[in-house]
This record gives C-alpha cells, structure tokens and sequence, in this order.
C-alpha cells in the first residue's frame, strides 16, 4: 500500500540542502512505497536559493513527488511533518566564541523544537544534521515536551560512513563487508571511532590490524576527516553529509543490513553515559525506533575516548543551561 509523508527540511537552500533534495524526491530517504510533500524552510536570505531548488525539483519530474512549499515560518514548515531534517543552522562566524555559537544555535533550535511539538504529526522522527548537531538536538527535544524524547536524533552516520569506508580502504574490502563499527559521543573531534567489535566478512578487525594505526592513524583520521575534506576539495563535506542523513532515516524506518549503526540519541543512561545527553551510541533499528545495543565490552582505552567525548557534550548541555536554552 502507497501510504504519503510530509518531509520538512531546514535550510533547504544551502549546499547539504541542494544534495539532498533530490534524493528525498527520488525515493531513497522514505522506500519506493512512500509518496513525499516536501516543506522547505529557510531564513528570507536563503528563500530564493530554495525556491530554485523546488523549479528544479519541478523539472525531474520525480513520480513520488507530490508537492513541494518554501517559507520562511517554522510553523507552515513543520505542519503535519513525519519526518523533519533540520540541516539548517548558524556557522561559526571569525571571532565566535563556543558559546556565542551555542546561544545563535539555540535561537534557532529552540523555536523549532516548539514548532515540532505546535505541529508535527505524532509519528515524527527528527535528525539535526546542523552543527554543534548533538546540542541542538537536545535543545530541540527539550522544547517540545510532547514529542517522545528518542524522536529527537543527531546525525553521526556520516562519522559512521567514515569509519567504514576507511578501514574497507586498509583493509581492501569492499564497504559492505565491514560490520560492528560504532561512533561513541560528539559529532566533533573528540568522537571515538570504535573497532573493539568490528569484523571485516565475519573476521574481528582487531586481529587484521595493527593496534598502533588504530590508535595512531585510524581514529585520528576518522575524527578529523571533516578537516581532511576542507583542505583536498577546498569546500565542506556536502554530498556525503547528504548520503548519511538518508542512510539514517531510511534506516531508522526500514531497518538496516548488519548489527547495527551509530546514532546520536538522548542518552538512558546506557554506558554510563548521563541520561537525557544526546551522544552517539551503536543502535539498531527495531520496528522503527533506534534501540541502543546494551551488552557490549568496553574495554579501558574505550571507556577512556568515550568519557572524554561525552564530558565534552556535558560542559556542552551546562553552557546552553546557563543560557537559559533547556
Ligand atoms: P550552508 O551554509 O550551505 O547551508 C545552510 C543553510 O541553512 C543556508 O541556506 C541558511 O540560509 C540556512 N539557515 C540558516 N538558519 C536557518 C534557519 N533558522 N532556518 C532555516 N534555514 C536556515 O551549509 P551546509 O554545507 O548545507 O551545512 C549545513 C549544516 O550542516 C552546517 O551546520 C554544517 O556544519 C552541518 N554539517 C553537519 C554534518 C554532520 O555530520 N552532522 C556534516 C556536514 C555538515
């Protein structure tokens, strides 16, 4: 049965936004059998670029696409929504500091959060993509206190994605044959890329390669990869961003192949992790909700990375506390 979803994106008309749109419209976020009205939201600087984008949506002529708004108000944009993106956010301008960053953020998060909960159909599902990703999506959360708390994730697939390319690549694997990777804490570079339980066709890493790349090459590489991109190609992640922000959701509804992935999601206290901390946990897709894998070892060196990265969300949550954004 053909069912219809409408999918809200934030900051439609930037670069992420443009990788994305196309790809919703085809299919590949929501499956074959979902017909999609796309709500695009942006600030009135970026409403031409976005309105560009929905002549050129138009002009594919995609047979899912049922219907496609700009606007620049929140509450138009999360009307009825199922699924919401929300990609758009505030840089970090030259001389901002963290928490000038975190409180422009908040001013952005905040009232989207409030217009999710005003609007959003009860079946939501929402991804911040738009850094500091984690924060705002707990700012988010807390503004809307009538949408299940879990409904709220952060984007950590596209580290996860990383992780996975990149040992395929030192392995000389194919992508698909890796497996038990998980991204632990922030989406910034004190994420911990974590091979204690990946396998390469069933094989444990761990006995494939040396602990000194791990450690030495390996997680660096991942955790700064963003950085990596910036300076080879001159521009920000964009298309890979876009890729893993429907790897998330198409997973979170469908389900995924392997054991599981990573998702930055409020915290149950799972892994000494301090309950309410959106931080990134290896998680599975059951009957469309993230359940996080409880069970697993984690060793001292673990627990070490994993602490550091989410002390660092913790002096995060205390600074927006203080700004009065929770
Ligand atoms: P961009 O600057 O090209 O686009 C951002 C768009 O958001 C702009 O068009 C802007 O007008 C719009 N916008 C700003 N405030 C808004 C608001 N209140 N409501 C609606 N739209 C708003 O940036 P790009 O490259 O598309 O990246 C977007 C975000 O994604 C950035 O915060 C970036 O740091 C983040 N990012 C996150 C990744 C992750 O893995 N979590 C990976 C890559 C990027």
């Amino acid at each position: 049965a053909t069912t219809t979803a409408t999918v809200t994106l934030t900051g439609a008309g930037g670069q992420i936004g443009y990788a994305l749109l196309f790809r919703i419209a085809s299919g590949q976020l929501l499956g074959p059998d979902t017909r999609i009205r796309l709500n695009l939201l942006e600030i009135p600087a970026g409403l031409g670029s976005a309105e560009g984008a929905a002549l050129e949506l138009s002009d594919a002529a995609f047979p899912l696409l049922d219907a496609v708004s700009v606007t620049d108000d929140a509450g138009t944009a999360f009307d009825g929504a199922n699924v919401a993106l929300l990609v758009g956010s505030r840089p970090r301008g030259p001389g901002m500091e963290r928490a000038d960053l975190l409180a422009a953020n908040g001013a952005i998060f905040g009232p989207q959060g409030a217009a999710l909960n005003a609007g959003a159909a009860s079946d939501i599902r929402v991804v911040v993509v738009g850094n500091p990703a984690n924060t705002n999506a707990l700012i988010a959360a807390a503004n809307a206190p009538d949408i299940p708390r879990e409904r709220f994730t952060a984007l950590t697939r596209l580290d996860h994605n990383r992780a996975v390319g990149l040992l395929a690549g030192k392995l000389a694997v194919p992508a698909g044959e890796i497996d038990g990777v998980t991204i632990w804490g922030n989406h910034s570079a004190t994420q911990y890329p974590d091979l204690s339980h990946a396998t390469a066709s069933g094989k444990p890493v761990l006995d494939l390669v040396d602990e000194s790349w791990v450690h030495e090459e390996y997680i660096p590489r991942v955790a700064n990869r963003g950085a990596e991109i910036i300076e080879v190609r001159g521009s920000s992640s964009v298309a890979s961003a876009a890729s893993a922000t429907i790897d998330h959701v198409h997973d979170w509804v469908n389900g995924h192949r392997g054991r599981w992935t990573s998702v930055a999601l409020p915290s149950d206290g799972s892994y000494g992790v301090p309950d309410g901390l959106v931080s990134s946990f290896p998680a599975e897709s059951v009957d469309g909700a993230w359940r996080i894998v409880d069970g697993l070892d984690v060793d001292e060196f673990s627990r070490d990375r994993i602490d550091r990265s989410v002390a660092e969300l913790a002096t995060e949550r205390e600074q927006v506390q203080a700004l009065g954004l929770l």
